[in-house]
């Protein structure tokens, strides 16, 4: 037997929101989980490029691979041991670009595994192992859910997660560029620490965020996505971010931009066409850094995983 789950990418963080904020996009991985028919075969694991991810050869294929740590948590959740098992990942998300790669790949590979089981982990349990593999939930669980979700990874090691109605008409826009970022190096780069001042920023900046979405108030939302948590030790590391936020600052329906994750993709939110009145402005910034960018606009994506 055999399952096969389709899983979204994600942008995480939007701004202030960092490790909690994340929402789905309609890019998606396939990943393929079977039991093979060969007894002491092991684990076995095929990566197919289904178009221009980039880096899938540090992919590792033996049992460090993330989505075998993830499948054996799982079964170790259910008092079983992974024995002979075959994953196979089609993958159409950028990898190490700030857009939910690896998040995608664990929670299909749970998903997918779930079901070969017969199903004896809920959601919950499943976002709970997700989070553990990934070390926090702002990707894991927009691919689980889809939509816009705001999470909280509990010290019992449960997670909390909302779903809050995205706008329909607000689009994202992801600036994917053609150099990676790994999220070791741009989590490392983060002090251990920071000031009360900062902390309070970022509380009342995230707080009014989720209102402004609740809301659908556009105005509002243009004010919401600043923060002093990460962008300001990673702007450095992202090409054209700091010219980028100068050109949209006073843009119409134009409501901002942000690090994807970790980065280096740069996610602009705007209202209808909004980005096209902008796009070649946007090109030229890239253009002067020699940086070339894959500019793709989408609606949210709000299925989650699918069995397929
Ligand atoms: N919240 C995470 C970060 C997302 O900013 O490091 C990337 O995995």
């Amino acid at each position: 037997m055999k399952v096969t789950v389709k899983v979204p990418a994600t942008t995480a963080n939007l701004g202030p929101g960092f490790d909690c904020l994340g929402l789905a996009l309609p890019i998606y991985n396939e990943i393929t989980v079977e039991e093979t028919v060969m007894p002491g075969s092991g684990v076995e694991i095929n990566i197919i490029e289904d178009s221009e991810t980039y880096d899938i050869l540090s992919i590792p294929k033996d049992e460090n691979n993330i989505v075998y740590k993830a499948i054996e948590l799982l079964y170790n959740f259910v008092g079983q041991t992974v024995s002979d098992i075959k994953i196979t990942i089609k993958t159409n998300i950028p990898v190490t670009r700030g857009l939910g790669s690896s998040a995608s790949v664990i929670v299909g590979g749970l998903m997918a595994a779930n079901k070969l089981l017969g199903n004896p982990a809920d959601e919950a349990v499943l976002l709970s192992i997700a989070t553990e593999v990934e070390g926090h939930p702002d990707n894991v669980a927009p691919a689980l859910f889809g939509g816009f979700c705001l999470s909280s990874f509990e010290d019992d090691g449960s997670v909390l997660c909302s779903k809050i109605l995205w706008p329909e008409d607000w689009k994202l826009t992801v600036l994917i560029p053609d150099y990676e970022l790994d999220t070791k190096i741009a989590r490392s780069i983060l002090p251990e620490s920071i000031t009360i001042k900062d902390a309070a920023y970022n509380i009342r900046k995230c707080s009014m965020l989720i209102d402004a979405v609740y809301r659908q108030d556009a105005e509002l939302m243009k004010k919401c996505l600043s923060d002093k948590l990460h962008q300001p030790y990673r702007e450095r590391l992202i090409k054209g971010f700091k010219e980028l936020k100068e050109l949209l600052a006073n843009k119409d329906d134009v409501l901002g931009c942000v690090i994807s994750g970790a980065g280096p993709t740069i996610l602009v939110i705007s209202k209808n066409d909004g980005f096209e009145k902008v796009e070649n402005e946007v090109r030229q910034i890239f253009e002067d850094y020699n940086v070339n960018c894959d500019i793709r606009t989408f609606d949210i994506e709000n299925e989650g995983t699918k069995v397929i």
